[in-house]
């Protein structure tokens, strides 16, 4: 596909080897310049060619171009990643539909679901990206805004502040830190199958391992939610970088390795 680029499969092949070697994991990306930068009467040319008849109605409906390439790019990164994911050879686009469920959640919508991947979405600032694994999987992309500063009580704590200034090399900005616990926290609510989303401050981190947050070294975050409910473990770890000025942060479930 034109549009998508494996980025950390081609550019980064080692970022898998956190996984433990049961996950199955692919990750797409569109850069959104490519989709923003079309004349607006070809973009819909290009949604023709990726998008089923329904997601197509859907798209339309969209009036503000920031969503509408937004959209088109986490659908394109996604159906990338499926693709990789069932190893098609030949992709048949439009027949890779990706649907959301009532509360938002994304899935691939096939007659043989069981072989079918789990599937997270997010875009930020410049990209779209989506990760397709066979355990469910929660993908977080965030551009660091200085705004992060005024919400920070919604989502975190004056003790998680201070183990990711222990965790993270001093190089980091307390902009950077911030976002790239916002970005662990929204991983773990996708990852998490619960009704209602765990909350940010429900999910607590408790620990950090690994690397110094670069994605030949990851940092992994572990949290907690203390939500005692079907589908939420006690304990999740996300991978967590920054790279390109945006911050990742993927997991999924019961699948990262400790080293
Ligand atoms: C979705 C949410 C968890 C994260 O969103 P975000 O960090 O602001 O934005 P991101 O770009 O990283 O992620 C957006 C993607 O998350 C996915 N998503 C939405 N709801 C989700 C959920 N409940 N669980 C997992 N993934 C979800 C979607 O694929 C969405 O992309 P799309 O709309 O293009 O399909 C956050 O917006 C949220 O808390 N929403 C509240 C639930 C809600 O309002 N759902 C909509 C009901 S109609």
């Amino acid at each position: 596909m034109a549009f998508t680029q494996a980025v950390f499969e081609e550019c980064r092949p080692s970022w898998q080897s956190s996984f433990s070697p049961q996950a199955r994991l692919r990750l797409g990306a569109v850069p959104l310049s490519v989709l923003a930068d079309c004349p607006d009467l070809e973009l819909p040319e290009v949604a023709r060619q990726y998008l089923s008849a329904n997601e197509l109605e859907h798209w339309a409906g969209f009036s503000r171009k920031k969503r509408c390439v937004e959209w088109l790019g986490g659908r394109l990164a996604a159906k990338w990643a499926c693709a990789k994911f069932l190893n098609k050879g030949t992709v048949h686009w439009q027949d890779l539909v990706i649907r959301n469920e009532e509360d938002g959640r994304p899935y691939l919508n096939t007659e043989a679901p069981t072989m079918a991947p789990f599937i997270s979405i997010s875009h930020s600032g410049p990209l779209a990206a989506a990760m397709a694994a066979n355990f469910p999987c929660g993908l977080d992309i965030q551009l660091p805004n200085a705004k992060i500063h005024t919400v920070k009580k919604c989502f975190t704590s004056p003790e998680e502040e201070s183990l990711m200034k222990d965790f993270l090399p001093e190089s980091f900005t307390e902009t950077e830190r911030l976002t790239m616990l916002w970005a662990a926290k929204e991983a773990v609510r996708k990852m998490v199958r619960v009704s209602p989303l765990l909350g940010l401050l429900e999910i607590r981190l408790i620990a950090g391992h690994g690397g110094c947050g670069v994605p030949e070294e990851p940092l992994k975050l572990t949290c907690v939610s203390g939500r005692e409910q079907d589908g939420c473990p006690p304990a999740i770890t996300v991978l967590c970088f920054f790279a390109d000025n945006l911050a990742w942060a993927m997991g999924c479930l019961q699948n990262i390795s400790q080293g």
